[in-house]
């Protein structure tokens, strides 16, 4: 059973955390670990949402009675209540259904991402989530924007991940045509032999039928005549196939469009992100929810490292610390690179694998950037973790 799950193995209902969406039994120690917040604070912040669950508060009243009555504290059993079937996941203010298996086919399963049990969004991301939850349930199409490695894709295939829904995710270069991806006319062979032509369905269509999660990664990097003709698919949801004496494809009601994206769909005139494109304002406006991601916060980047990395909190504070004065100098113009939470579970892997956080930094940073930018990282790493420049 997962952090996300409403319902524990049993069946019983959990509460959940407004801070991050996770589901326990009980709050406090949660609020405590990873909010570094009381009880008495979350309540106050929000008022009249629960911190305990129903089981909690039995078994609390329980064990309570079983102290009054200096009786021999037994193990809580079963309350009795029907085991639910757990059929929606609960982010905010949305309930997303769950996908029954029985719905997919084999291949819609092998692409049902992976639950990570490392992922641990933060307050903004949580945020992120709700809203984009919300555009879930309108069935709007859904643009992500925020600095690489910030963990958009992430996002997306954890939702994928909690509600039991086949992901696809297309990184779409220059030079890929609408025939790629809808389908085209292709020469084939009868069985007498003879050539003929037919028609063959792209990935796009097989996914649109199917009820995919389907992603444009860097939708910026995209060809202009491919979101083209993509518009009226975004519009009305069917998709309409002209050769073959066409054909209407109809959108399943779980499929949903989204895009990520570096450069809030304007294009990137900083060098940084080379090959994207400026986003026609028609491809934008048919996006119903446009979210803004950015990088989680400190505490909980450090708590990322400290896990996908596997090095010591301290180490993984001060790397935060570092990652975020880079971070401001970017934003100032005082260089032109940034560092993403990517880069820094890098940095943190390699500084376990060396023993030795400098080198580390060089294999997983500073190799990466010109001259300037180089001795001006390389300046704040050894302001921070010591040693020569
Ligand atoms: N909240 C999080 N918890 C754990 N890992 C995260 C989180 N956010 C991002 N990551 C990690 O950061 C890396 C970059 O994420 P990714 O989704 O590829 O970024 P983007 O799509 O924004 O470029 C991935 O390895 C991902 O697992
Ligand atoms: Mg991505």
């Amino acid at each position: 059973m997962g952090k996300f799950d409403i319902l524990d193995d049993k069946g019983r209902e959990k509460v959940q955390c407004k801070i991050c969406g996770c589901f326990y039994h009980r709050l406090e120690v949660h609020l405590k670990k990873r909010h570094k917040k009381t009880l008495a604070e979350y309540e106050s912040e929000f008022p009249g949402e629960p911190t305990m669950s129903k089981t909690a508060k039995r078994n609390a009243s329980k064990s309570a009675k079983n102290r009054k009555t200096n009786e021999q504290s037994s193990v809580p059993s079963s309350d009795g209540s029907s085991i639910e079937k757990k059929d929606v996941v609960v982010i905010g203010r949305v309930s997303i259904p769950i996908t029954k298996d029985e719905e997919l086919n084999e291949f819609d399963r092998s692409y049902i991402p992976k639950n990570d049990e490392l992922w641990m969004p933060g307050t903004k991301e949580y945020k992120s989530m709700e809203e984009i939850a919300v555009g879930i349930e309108d069935r709007d199409n859904i643009f992500i924007y925020g600095p690489h490695g910030s963990g958009k894709t992430t996002l997306i295939k954890q939702l994928g991940a909690l509600t039991n829904t086949p992901v696809f995710i297309f990184n779409i270069i220059e030079g890929v045509t609408p025939d790629d991806f809808i389908g085209s006319m292709n020469l084939s062979a009868n069985s007498d032999g003879n050539v003929i032509t037919e028609w063959k369905d792209g990935m796009f269509t097989h996914l649109w039928e199917r009820g995919f999660y389907i992603v444009f990664d860097e939708i910026t990097a995209s060809p202009a005549n491919l979101l083209m003709r993509l518009h009226s698919v975004l519009d009305g949801g069917d998709l309409c196939i002209f050769e073959n004496n066409g054909r209407i494809v109809k959108k399943h009601p779980r499929t949903r469009f989204f895009a990520t994206d570096n450069t809030n769909g304007r294009g990137d005139d900083t060098g940084m992100y080379v090959g994207t494109n400026l986003l026609n304002e028609a491809t934008l406006d048919r996006f119903g929810t446009v979210v803004e991601y950015t990088y989680t916060e400190p505490y909980n980047e450090k708590e990322i490292i400290t896990n996908k990395g596997g090095v010591t909190k301290h180490f993984a504070s001060k790397m935060v610390t570092v990652a975020n004065k880079i971070r401001e100098a970017y934003d100032k113009e005082e260089c032109y690179c940034t560092i993403s939470t990517r880069r820094l579970i890098d940095w943190a892997k390699k500084t376990k694998r060396f023993g030795d956080v400098r080198r580390a930094s060089e294999v997983t940073i500073l190799n990466k950037l010109n001259r300037g930018d180089k001795k001006f990282v390389s300046d704040i790493i050894q302001r921070h973790f010591g040693g020569t420049v």
